[in-house]
């Protein structure tokens, strides 16, 4: 059965550009990013690797390891890294797994048979610290994913985990957030110096509360 929120990121051990590794060590405490591309050497996706190397200062500061998947060889992808290394203008130093028996692919559900038979579509996953799903998105092959829509999706889920906010449609980082609704009105005062606005009883923003 396909993945859903909340469910355990299933482990697995495999060969990437960077050698073996398990996912989960390869994770440790950082917050994960696991996204599949239909093939090596093509374009969309030649695209997206470089944007992601390019973020690459982003990631981390998030606390956010990444990993690629295609279903091609190693040998393959240490050619395919060059181009994009040249054509995007960044250094790739994040692992690409080469899923070769598709046994990442179909741990992730990232191969949909009824697009194509034998490549991932464009699945990403963001995983908790604790290995567990907090997001996916699933891309045909022909349209590149918004990997400032990634970060700003990390933002989000990163200050409902610690600062108990969610975040309104259209959010982006330094806008107000709003106050879960586990959280009464007085406790929130409390909680959030910063001030709490109630438009409604189950509607109250407060300033992001992780910004000066
Ligand atoms: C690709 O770059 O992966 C791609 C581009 C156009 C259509 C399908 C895939």
């Amino acid at each position: 059965m396909a993945l859903r929120l909340g469910d355990a990121a299933p482990n697995f051990k495999a060969k990437t550009s960077v050698g073996e590794i398990d996912f989960y060590e390869y994770l440790g405490d950082s917050w994960g990013v696991l996204f599949s591309h239909p093939a090596d050497y093509t374009p969309v996706c030649t695209t997206e690797l470089g944007r992601t190397a390019l973020l690459s200062e982003e990631f981390a500061k998030r606390n956010v390891k990444v990993l690629a998947l295609s279903v091609d060889p190693l040998d393959k992808h240490k050619g395919w890294i060059s181009d994009i290394n040249e054509t995007q203008n960044c250094n790739v130093d994040f692992p690409i797994i080469a899923d070769e028996d598709r046994n990442v692919a179909t741990l992730y559900d990232m191969i949909h048979p009824n697009a194509s038979a034998t490549a991932t579509v464009r699945s990403l996953f963001i995983i908790g610290p604790d290995k567990t799903v907090k997001l996916f998105i699933t891309y045909p092959a022909s349209t590149g994913r918004n990997f400032f829509e990634v970060l700003r999706v990390i933002d989000s889920l990163q200050l409902t985990a610690n600062y108990s906010v969610a975040t309104p449609a259209n959010w982006n980082a330094g806008e107000d957030v709003i106050v879960v609704p586990s959280i009464s009105t007085e406790d929130a005062i409390k909680k959030f110096p910063k001030g709490v606005k109630e438009v409604k009883p189950y509607l109250r923003y407060t300033p992001q509360p992780n910004i000066d």
